[in-house]
């Protein structure tokens, strides 16, 4: 239905046809905060929002792309892109097309619209969605056989390297594999993946997002910080002679808190036991032990607030009022933090309830309204020809 209605736009726009359809989701992420960066553990899932783009070929260099959420037109060569850093919309495309040219493909020039109801800024991975869905509708129009997990490392460059993000591979890599009701366990290592049932719709439980609606100015170089500092706490650790974050108990780092900078003692601490964490989540997603699950949600909420220090009121409220709600298993926030967007484990039967009183709350605090929504876990990115 959208999607004639999407195609007719890009006809009106471009008085050309589109040849594809690509599309990419959004995702939550269970647990594993902060570590993909730190070679670690992750457990994200594709969720039913997404990125749509449509796209045809031209006969010359130029890109046009059509914004349908801005109502805004972006045009550029497809060669030799300059990295401005200037943060806008159209970054995550140009920054695709920069980094297939770098690696030696070359996509012509397309005409192209994009349209999604993933909330920019929520948190839950629309700029990695949007990297995904372009990557993959130009791999399908100019055939450029590349690999999934090749695109995924692909669009994660791209958001490095020129938008400047220094952001892990957990959201493209995820926008990509998605499954159905299935979280997937990625050692950020290794590359190495499993595909976890989620079986959520069997306990009648679902996943809640809330959106905070919030974002911090300095979200980005926060982020960036952050990685800095943990990969200082992971040197610090080898000159003592251990073996990084991922031979590191939470034992041996103890030993090591009166030689070490407090803040990037922290910093380690929630990576190491966010990573124990993650392990233990999957263990507890394969037995159905929702409970634990719950419990391991908080947890890394408490981390995430206290030694990573990323979370903010909004999304402590979440955490909050997630351990008073009887119906609620566990919340946290997800994704970078500084903002963007919560979830949480919650009886569906006391769904409508959980929003209602969040949303009382948040006003009484005088917040921002959140959007609180539960989520469908969906499958990964897909393309087709028109
Ligand atoms: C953002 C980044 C991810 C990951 C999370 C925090 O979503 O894009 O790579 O680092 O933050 O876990």
């Amino acid at each position: 239905m959208d999607e004639e209605r999407f195609i007719k736009k890009f006809e009106e726009v471009f008085r050309a046809t589109p040849e594809i359809i690509s599309s990419a989701p959004g995702r939550i992420n269970i647990i594993g905060e902060h570590t993909d960066y730190n070679q670690g553990y992750v457990l994200p899932a594709a969720i039913h929002m997404s990125i749509q783009f449509l796209a045809g070929r031209r006969d010359d260099d130029r890109v046009h792309i059509w914004a349908e959420n801005f109502g805004d037109e972006s045009s550029f060569s497809s060669r030799n892109i300059p990295t401005l850093r200037k943060h806008h919309w159209d970054s995550y495309i140009k920054g695709i097309f920069w980094i297939l040219e770098k690696n030696g493909f070359s996509p012509g020039g397309i005409n192209g619209l994009v349209w999604g109801d993933i909330p920019i800024g929520s948190g839950l991975s629309s700029s990695a969605a949007l990297e995904v869905s372009v990557i993959n509708g130009l791999d399908m129009l100019f055939q450029l056989g590349i690999a999934p997990m090749e695109k995924a490392k692909l669009s994660q460059q791209a958001e490095n390297d020129f938008v400047g993000m220094k952001c892990g591979l957990m959201d493209q890599f995820i926008s990509v594999f998605g499954e159905d009701n299935t979280a997937i366990f990625l050692d950020c290592l290794s590359f190495d993946f499993e595909n976890i049932p989620l079986n959520l719709n069997k306990y009648d439980l679902e996943f809640m997002v809330y959106d905070s609606r919030v974002k911090r100015e300095l979200s980005r170089s926060e982020y960036n910080t952050r990685r800095s500092e943990s990969a200082d706490a992971d040197l610090y650790l080898r000159s003592f002679g251990l073996p990084g974050y991922r031979g590191t108990t939470l034992d041996m780092l103890k030993m090591q808190k009166d030689q070490m900078d407090l803040v990037l003692y922290r910093r380690a601490r929630h990576v190491i036991s966010e990573n124990e964490r993650v392990q233990k989540a999957k263990q507890a997603l394969q037995n159905d032990d929702f409970l634990t699950l719950g419990q391991l949600l908080f947890q890394s909420h408490v981390s995430l607030r206290d030694d990573y220090e990323v979370s903010c009121p909004e999304l402590d409220l979440l955490y909050e009022f997630g351990l008073e709600f009887s119906g609620c298993l566990g919340s946290r926030l997800t994704g970078a933090g500084f903002g963007g967007s919560g979830i949480a484990l919650v009886k569906k039967k006391d769904a409508d309830v959980f929003i209602r009183e969040i949303l009382d709350l948040a006003q009484k605090k005088g917040y921002r309204i959140p959007r609180v929504f539960p989520v469908k876990i969906d499958k990964g990115a897909s393309t087709s020809i028109l």
